[in-house]
């Protein structure tokens, strides 16, 4: 079909600025990947989310296999998280052997809370994965204090949240470890793949830079010739006495330097699409049909307008917007319980009523920081058309 205003792969727009940086290094840079580019990144991403160390990798998938790792799963060890996520934010510590205990949303937030996570702590808990889902930074100061009355470690996914802050403090520097992600759907995007993984702990930070690139180390005594005995050295990465296999995260020259030069505008860009959201939300207020989540602060960036539709309206809401209006709108995130990929490893039962309702009911408008003003009011138009005529159908 045919859409007026179809769903869109690209986050944002780049400057004629932004593309000169890429043309530029593009030509300049030696080498394309783990050079000054990246340590420039990670130094300016650092300060200016307030950070303690920060790796430039791949995407935010890796960040999470790196952090996975990083965690030590021991047999029996579990781990909290939301059914109400994309996949990669779970499957990477699956795989690093954590036992998943699925924990609910709050129905208006979207994103766990210290009570949902507390129903779930056992003896065996380890470790909590806080989703920052939407874009909207939950609770962490609470689930701070949960963690630390039951010595848990925190992961929390920032890939939609980037910037977000609570009372001042950024999305990311709340936990043991931050994810972010710079895919091409992002508010931030370095060229379609990208990803940033920040810890606290100077243990883990030694460890990462081998880690994140095959182990390469360099020898520990001094060589009277640089090729001998070998250009460079390999070791096992060690964490308490365990060793970890390494891996190849990095991400090369070009996009650490869009991604520093990205930042300049990271904030306006979220007080754009926060802006752009309120408009919105505003707009359809007389429509109780359509429960938004309001939030006038830093607090959310609105990498997505989700709203959860109430009487049963969702799907016919969709279809007319889709069929007769030319909108095609989105429904996130399936609950994980529900794929056959976590059902086939035991995940299938999630006791999460809240995830099931709102999935259910939910809908998601095309909201890209490059949208117009002209199609936000097209979309608004025609979603109060498409209600009206839902109202007098029902
Ligand atoms: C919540 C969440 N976590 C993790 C990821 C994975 O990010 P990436 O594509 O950079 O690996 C995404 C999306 O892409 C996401 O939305």
């Amino acid at each position: 079909m045919e859409y007026k205003i179809n769903s869109s792969g690209t986050g944002h727009r780049y400057t004629k600025e932004e593309i000169e940086v890429v043309t530029r290094v593009m030509n300049e840079a030696d080498p394309l990947t783990q050079g000054k580019y990246r340590n420039a990144f990670e130094e300016k991403f650092k300060e200016a989310l307030g950070l303690d160390y920060c790796f430039a990798v791949n995407n935010a998938t890796a960040a999470l296999e790196l952090a996975a790792q990083l965690c030590l799963f021991k047999p029996g060890d579990e781990l909290i998280a939301p059914t109400h996520t994309f996949t990669s934010s779970v499957y990477p510590f699956i795989k690093k052997g954590a036992n998943i205990r699925w924990a609910d949303i709050d129905l208006k937030t979207r994103v766990l809370t210290a009570e949902s996570i507390e129903k779930r702590i056992t003896t065996k808990t380890r470790a909590i994965l806080i989703v920052h889902l939407y874009g909207y930074l939950a609770d962490m100061e609470e689930i701070v204090q949960l963690a630390k009355k039951h010595n848990l470690l925190i992961i929390e996914d920032v890939a939609q949240a980037l910037g977000t802050d609570l009372n001042g403090k950024q999305a990311g520097s709340f936990g043991d470890f931050g994810i972010y992600s710079f895919h091409s759907h992002k508010n931030m995007t370095t060229l379609g793949e990208g990803g940033m993984l920040s810890v606290k702990n100077q243990t883990y930070a030694n460890i990462l830079p081998q880690l994140r690139h095959n182990g390469h180390t360099s020898f520990h005594y001094d060589r009277t010739d640089y090729w001998l005995p070998a250009m460079g050295n390999l070791e096992m990465p060690v964490l308490e006495g365990k060793m970890l296999w390494p891996n190849n995260y990095c991400l090369g020259e070009v996009e650490c330097a869009l991604g520093s030069k990205l930042l300049d505008r990271m904030h306006q860009m979220n007080a754009e699409k926060r802006s752009n959201a309120l408009w919105f939300i505003d707009q359809l207020s007389a429509f109780p049909e359509l429960e938004f989540h309001r939030v006038d602060s830093s607090r959310h960036n609105y990498h997505l307008l989700a709203a959860q539709v109430k009487n049963g309206m969702r799907n016919g809401l969709i279809k007319l917007l889709a069929d007769f209006y030319k909108i095609k709108c989105d429904v996130r995130y399936y609950p994980l319980n529900r794929y056959p990929l976590y059902q086939a490893v035991g995940l299938g039962q999630a006791d999460c009523p809240n995830t099931d309702l709102f999935f259910d009911n939910q809908i998601c408008f095309p909201f890209e920081h490059w949208r117009s003003r002209e199609d936000l009011n097209y979309i608004v138009n025609s979603t109060k058309d498409a209600l009206n005529k839902l109202r007098n159908a029902g």
